[in-house]
């Protein structure tokens, strides 16, 4: 019988959830055995590995986090530990692994399918939207939907003053989530990694808005780009002359009940993975392009540096 166990690796995301209720479910229906790991390569390393069943996963679809925890794993990177690893699956029978998670976890488990043999399925998984080789990681739309939210009660607090809110939002060297919030929230300006921006232009801009009328800005920036948020900040008191704050929107982004998309997603990717494992494909990342699924060798995801959208980089030129 076929033995596929789950794990969350690095940042977690809303759809991880809804993904293991999947996982254990579409395993069920195709008479393979479903395992969970607890806290990503740690519970690999420190055996917290468990069958699960339908019961477990009762009451989760609408749970943001995950279940089974996630880790970022540094004992993983040592082959001592991977040795281990490798010992707690095979003694249990499992052969097939899926991981959720982002680049850097699927670069790990790629290594240790090459020391062992052990099949795995990734499913990009991270709020930043980062990885080459798919148009869409889980978890994105649900950070999305939380961000907006909040620059939506920002702007009610902005219309009420005469001020400047500068928002600071995750994505690490990625401007994607800074990029689509500005762009649907309709804020002023938008600072991200991948583009250099010229302060000396906002000024110009933004002097012209204020003596037209202009009570409030909004500015959108990304955890990523050089200067920091409250440096921003300080340029709008000095530069334009408007009283400014700052607000890091941090972890409340990671949060939240997965919106529908991430929910439906979370059931595709799985599906996809577990079909592959069972289909007999051994290192596959599972990418989606042009609303299509499709599997991707890690080589396909890694090799390249992540680039935002052009057509999204175009509608935003006005505010970057
Ligand atoms: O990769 C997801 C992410 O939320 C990034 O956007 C952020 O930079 C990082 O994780 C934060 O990591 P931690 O939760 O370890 O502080």
């Amino acid at each position: 019988m076929n033995k596929i166990a789950i794990l969350c690796s690095g940042g977690d995301v809303s759809g991880m959830n809804p993904a293991i209720k999947h996982f254990v479910e579409y395993c069920l229906q195709n008479r393979a055995k479903p395992y969970f790991v607890f806290d990503g390569y740690e519970g690999l390393i420190d055996d917290n590995i468990v069958k699960a069943h339908y019961s477990d996963v009762a009451g989760i679809i609408n749970r943001g986090g995950t279940k089974i925890g996630s880790a970022r794993s540094k004992r993983f990177m040592k082959s001592k530990y991977r040795a281990i690893a490798k010992k707690n699956l095979e003694k249990r029978g499992i052969d097939k692994l899926i991981v959720l998670g982002g680049d850097g976890s699927f670069r790990g488990i790629e290594k240790f399918h090459k020391e062992t043999g052990i099949s795995f399925a990734g499913v990009p998984s991270t709020i930043d939207n980062d990885i080459t080789g798919t148009d869409y990681c889980l978890g994105v739309d649900t950070a999305l939907g939380v961000i907006n939210d909040a620059l939506d009660s920002i702007r009610d607090t902005a219309s009420s003053f005469k001020r400047a809110f500068v928002i600071e939002v995750m994505g690490r060297d990625c401007g994607f989530l800074a990029l689509v919030s500005a762009l649907t929230s309709g804020a002023e300006m938008c600072l991200i990694p991948e583009k250099s921006y010229d302060l000396d232009k906002f000024e110009i801009e933004f002097k012209k808005q204020k003596k037209d009328g202009r009570r409030y800005f909004i500015a959108v920036v990304s955890e990523g780009i050089k200067q920091s948020s409250q440096e921003i900040s300080d340029w709008f008191e000095k530069k334009i002359g408007v009283e400014s704050r700052v607000t890091t929107l941090g972890h409340i982004q990671r949060g939240g009940n997965p919106t529908t998309r991430d929910r439906l997603m979370a059931y595709k990717f799985i599906t996809k993975a577990i079909d592959g494992l069972l289909a007999g494909k051994e290192d596959s990342i599972i990418c989606y392009n042009q609303n299509e699924f499709n599997y991707k060798s890690i080589d396909e995801i890694t090799n390249k540096t992540y680039k935002l959208d052009s057509e999204l980089l175009r509608l935003a030129h006005n505010i970057l």
